[in-house]
């Protein structure tokens, strides 16, 4: 008897606070605890798709294209031949992507930041992502200066 009264008892408390805790706790929900709505993030398609605005993740956010300049466009291919060509040739896939037009499906500032900043832009970046999915190999960062990676930009506009 003793048992059975406990175990009434116990049952009841259990019924009082799950009545008393779940209902403030979907106030909460609805109120200052709700996480605030987060933008869903592009799909590789969509951020192809709206490539014009895709800038990536890294320390580039604006890069003004004048005129092809030619010396620093054949310092670019110098360094492209030291540090890119283990994984990359101008026209054929090879472990990464072929870098010809890559200015027409690509902003600049997303090709610096790929090249200055390549494991965030896999991590993080809808077209990185979808990229490293596809090549199933992690871009290596070729620690690269700002300059230098401009100057590669230069040598790509003339691929
Ligand atoms: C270890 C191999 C490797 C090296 C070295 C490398 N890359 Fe890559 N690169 C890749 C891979 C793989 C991808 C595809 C993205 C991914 O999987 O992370 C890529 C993607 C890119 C892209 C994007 C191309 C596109 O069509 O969107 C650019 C631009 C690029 N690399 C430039 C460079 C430059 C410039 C260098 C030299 C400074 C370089 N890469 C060195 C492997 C490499």
């Amino acid at each position: 008897m003793k048992l059975k009264g406990s175990i009434f008892l116990g049952i009841l408390i259990a019924l009082f606070m799950s009545a008393c805790g779940g209902g403030s706790g979907e106030k909460e929900s609805k109120g200052k605890f709700a996480p605030p709505p987060v933008a869903k993030p592009l799909t590789f398609e969509e951020a192809q798709a709206d490539w014009k605005n895709q800038k990536g993740l890294g320390p580039i956010t604006h890069v003004e294209l004048g005129e092809l300049d030619p010396e620093l466009a054949k310092k670019g291919s110098e360094i492209y031949v030291l540090k890119c060509t283990a994984c990359h040739a101008p026209e054929v896939e090879k472990l990464g992507p072929a870098p010809v037009g890559v200015l027409n499906r690509r902003t600049p500032e997303w090709v610096m930041n790929m090249i200055l900043n390549p494991e965030e832009m896999a991590m993080k970046d809808p077209i990185g992502r979808g990229l490293l999915m596809k090549y199933n190999t992690v871009m290596a960062n070729q620690g690269l200066t700002q300059e230098d990676a401009r100057a590669v930009l230069e040598y790509f506009r003339t691929l």
